[in-house]
């Protein structure tokens, strides 16, 4: 099988409205970033304490086509210049990916050029190898993100195979959860982040979900109880004080717990296979400092290469989808505009 190899696939755009990001960038070769624009809502949902789908859609239609002209702006390129849309066509939001498909589709009909669609937590493994060679493959994946915390073996990023996945919250969505309840924000995994730098992670022992003994799925929503519980007082009793300290203490103890769940299931699936060459991760909570340094922990302990998103490409962006759209151009050519969005993962 091909590797989908994007050598030759020109200039692809990437189009990315799955959630409360709207975002188009180019790339050349499935690879060189030539342009990114990311406009996140996040002002607008702030408020809600969450993403609300109907705010996401509307902002996501205003914002698109600025979106576009602006990484065009950027890259110096013309309508005319491009040689394929991509667009992230699952999971998400239905609304918000509608916005997205059906602005890839019209371009790609009223430009006369290939589309194709693509699974956005298999996109999040592609933002480590922009701008960079391809590590070795077959690479371990882990994605963590707001709505996804899955690990996958990765022989060809076109087709990861997943190993196991969150059967509940997504770690991202227990930090989010986590920063609410301490007053932080939405989406609060950045100030969860700081608050956690003056706490001791060690006050509290949150428990790390263990499925059975050679599972690879996560569980985080014991944990998000856990911390609820700690942080107000069991039902019935009198809760403690919430003071700075103790704030900071949280936010440690469950970073702490977070991350341990994240290297258990890390080093299981290591040991489980011994052919693995490399560890690819992808998604918003790998922007976490103490996540990354884990992460190259675990992979410098098994001696395998370590490939990390810079910063840029942690968040939700349209270069990851242009850079996998080019590779699935690569392997099973364009996409038919039939394709509908799907609010799931595809579960291969
Ligand atoms: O990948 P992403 O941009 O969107 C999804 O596909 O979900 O991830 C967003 C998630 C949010 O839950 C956000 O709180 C989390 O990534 N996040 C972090 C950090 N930066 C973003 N979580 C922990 N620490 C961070 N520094
Ligand atoms: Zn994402």
């Amino acid at each position: 099988m091909s590797l989908g190899s994007p050598t030759g696939s020109g200039l692809v755009l990437g189009l990315e409205t799955s959630c409360d990001e709207t975002a188009a960038a180019i790339v050349r070769d499935g690879r060189t970033v030539l342009a990114s624009s990311v406009a996140t809502q996040h002002d607008l949902h702030a408020e809600f304490g969450g993403v609300v789908p109907e705010i996401a859609s509307r902002a996501h239609l205003e914002r698109i086509l600025p979106a576009i002209r602006s990484a065009l702006h950027e890259a110096g390129l013309r309508y005319e210049d491009l040689d394929a849309v991509a667009v992230g066509h699952r999971p998400g939001l239905i609304g918000s990916l509608l916005v997205g498909t059906s602005a890839a589709k019209g371009l790609a009909v009223g430009l006369g050029i290939p589309f194709v669609g693509v699974d956005h937590v298999h996109a999040h493994l592609a933002s480590g190898v922009l701008d960079r060679e391809d590590p070795s493959w077959p690479a371990l994946g882990l994605v963590v993100s707001g709505g996804h915390t899955s690990l996958y073996r990765v022989e060809n990023p076109v087709r990861p195979e997943l190993l196991g996945r969150t059967i509940d919250d997504a770690v991202g969505e227990a930090f989010d959860k986590v920063a609410t309840l301490l007053d932080l924000g939405h989406p609060g995994g950045p100030a969860l982040e700081s608050l956690a730098e003056s706490g001791d992670p060690e006050a509290f022992q949150f428990p790390v979900a263990n499925l059975g003994r050679d599972r690879l799925d996560f569980s985080f929503s014991g944990l998000k109880t856990a911390v609820r519980y700690a942080a107000l007082g069991v039902p019935g009793k009198t809760p403690p004080a919430l003071d700075e300290q103790r704030r900071a203490d949280l936010a440690a103890s469950f970073q702490a717990a977070a991350v341990r769940a994240l290297e258990r299931n890390l080093d299981r699936a290591l040991r489980a296979s011994s052919d693995l060459r490399s560890l690819v991760v992808g998604g918003g909570v790998i922007a976490n400092r103490s996540v990354r340094s884990m992460v190259e922990a675990v992979g410098c302990e098994h001696g395998l290469e370590v490939v990390l998103p810079p910063m840029a490409w942690c968040q939700d962006n349209g270069a990851m989808i242009a850079a996998l759209g080019a590779r699935i151009l690569a392997v099973d050519g364009p996409g038919g505009l039939d394709l509908a969005p799907a609010a799931t993962s595809r579960q291969h």
